[in-house]
């Protein structure tokens, strides 16, 4: 690749051996002797410079440069010198006189080609989303996200956990966070003429099929017997809500693990996630070529050194309890529009003024009322509070939520009776896991745009995958 090709470039080029470099033309600009074309193969943010140089004995119409045009897949073979211009280390000397020295393999209407030079808006670039991954800003959306990926691996793998696959098809809406997708078997070869909504007999399941919402359940039946296990799958939510941190298949890496230390309480829940985020982000944030670029494309959700102090801190983030937060909330002398206390919900703009305003970093608010939170969390002494925690970070907001899980089997089932879950048994392997061989254990799950979002300082998570889906629209 071009970017394999430069960093092994730092070695004394010799100029006497051809290289050949495949891409995409990025921007050409065409003097009278010579071209200068900026050629891409997505492998890093850098292009390499390609300059061409005019054979002048041929007739101008028969000049392959006339099809050079933005996004023209190339293949060019020339001599890698080191540039006398700044900007870029080397670049391609390619003359045109010497036979396929230029080859055009796909040309591209620049009239028509969607993806022109000027800005585009992010909007029209969800609607080309097919081709958007040709803009520098997605090309480094991607490879961010697969460094991270591959990263998330080693962090996990070196604290001893498995990566499991989990099913994506789940017979139960798990949690009841948020609202499921169902699944409907649809015969595509006699299309129901009037009712596209199945009747249950033509269901392939037995029971209704779900596409999951969380892995959490599934991974907590792992757990307790590999002891550690994560997995950085797909979810998906019926979100009703268009917001730039919801969209309607994203991907949240979950873990869970066994044997919580005596006396490790959320506290020491919270320092595992900020100790893998530390890992796996904190390195990229002060040296990364598409991070750069990516920052430098959001200017409005906020700035990288401020992401980069974070990630320096010596001490732990900041860690206080709900209880603490709408204390602060409710003092703090801002008029939000709804109004912070205790017992209730704490919405986004809540958890923005805690994290941008009051701490100005990440923060780790635990202990939720019971109420507000799913049955699976273990009940604090107090009878009133769950032992869970969410992070909130700039800009984004909820980045993680986790809990200590609840191992009291009584406990449990006393939370799955009031949350309807008893009845008709679908969750009786849950039960199982509690009553064989049951073993304290924690677990969270963090949403893995939100994080690119963070990171990468995007606007909007739907730019922090490939091809959005959100509430209303799926496009290809
Ligand atoms: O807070 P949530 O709903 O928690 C769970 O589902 C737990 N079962 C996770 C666990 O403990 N294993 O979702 C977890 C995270 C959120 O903090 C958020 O970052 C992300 O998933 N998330 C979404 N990201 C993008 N689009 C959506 N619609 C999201 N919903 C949740
Ligand atoms: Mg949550």
């Amino acid at each position: 690749t071009i970017s394999q090709l430069l960093s092994s470039t730092n070695a004394p080029v010799n100029t006497d051996t051809t290289t050949t470099v495949s891409g995409w033309i990025k921007s050409i600009r065409k003097q009278k002797n010579v071209s200068f074309a900026v050629v891409t193969d997505g492998s890093s943010d850098q292009g390499l410079q390609a300059v061409l140089l005019k054979n002048k004995g041929q007739d101008e119409e028969d000049s392959v440069l006339k099809k050079l045009t933005n996004g023209a897949a190339v293949r060019l073979t020339g001599k890698l010198v080191k540039s006398p211009g700044s900007g870029q280390s080397h670049e391609l000397v390619v003359d045109e006189k010497q036979p396929d020295s230029i080859v055009v393999l796909g040309e591209c209407d620049p009239e028509t080609y969607p993806i022109q030079k000027k800005a585009l808006t992010n909007e029209y670039l969800r609607d080309n989303a097919h081709l958007r991954a040709r803009t520098s800003q997605i090309a480094a959306m991607l490879r961010l996200r697969d460094n991270l990926t591959h990263r998330i691996g080693s962090w996990f793998s070196s604290q001893g956990f498995v990566a499991a696959n989990t099913p994506i098809l789940t017979g139960n809406d798990a949690e009841g966070a948020g609202e499921a997708f169902r699944l409907a078997l649809m015969d595509l070869a006699h299309p129901a003429a009037e009712s596209p909504s199945p009747t249950p007999s033509e269901e392939f399941f037995s029971h209704p099929a779900f596409l999951t919402v969380s892995h959490q359940l599934h991974l907590e039946a792992l757990a307790t017997a590999l002891s550690r296990v994560y997995t950085l799958s797909p979810c998906f939510r019926a979100e009703p809500s268009a917001t730039r941190r919801h969209l309607a298949e994203f991907w949240m890496l979950e873990a869970e693990w066994a044997f919580l230390e005596q006396g490790n309480d959320v506290r020491g829940v919270c320092r595992f996630v900020e100790a893998m985020l530390r890992n796996v982000a904190g390195s990229l944030v002060t040296n990364d070529s598409d991070m750069e670029c990516l920052w430098r494309g959001n200017p409005n959700s906020g700035n990288l050194e401020s992401l980069q102090k974070t990630f320096g801190q010596k001490d732990w983030w900041t860690c206080m309890t709900y209880t603490e937060a709408v204390k602060e909330l409710e003092g703090a002398g801002v008029k939000f529009e709804y109004a912070p206390k205790w017992g209730k919900a704490l919405q986004s703009e809540h958890e923005r003024w805690l994290a941008e305003t009051l701490v100005k970093g990440p923060v780790f608010v635990t202990d939720y009322p019971v109420d507000l939170k799913p049955f699976y969390m273990r009940l604090n002494d107090d009878g009133k509070t769950v032992a869970c925690f969410d992070l909130l970070v700039p800009h984004i907001g909820e980045l993680v939520g986790g809990s200590v899980r609840e191992e009291r089997f009584d406990i449990l089932r006393e939370n799955m009776s009031k949350a309807g879950l008893v009845e008709g048994g679908a969750y009786q392997w849950y039960e199982d896991l509690r009553k064989y061989g049951g073993a304290p254990h924690a677990g969270f799950g963090m949403g893995f745009e939100r994080l690119i979002g963070w990171v990468g300082g995007i606007e909007n998570i739907r730019e922090c995958v490939p091809m959005p889906r959100w509430s209303g629209r799926l496009l290809l």
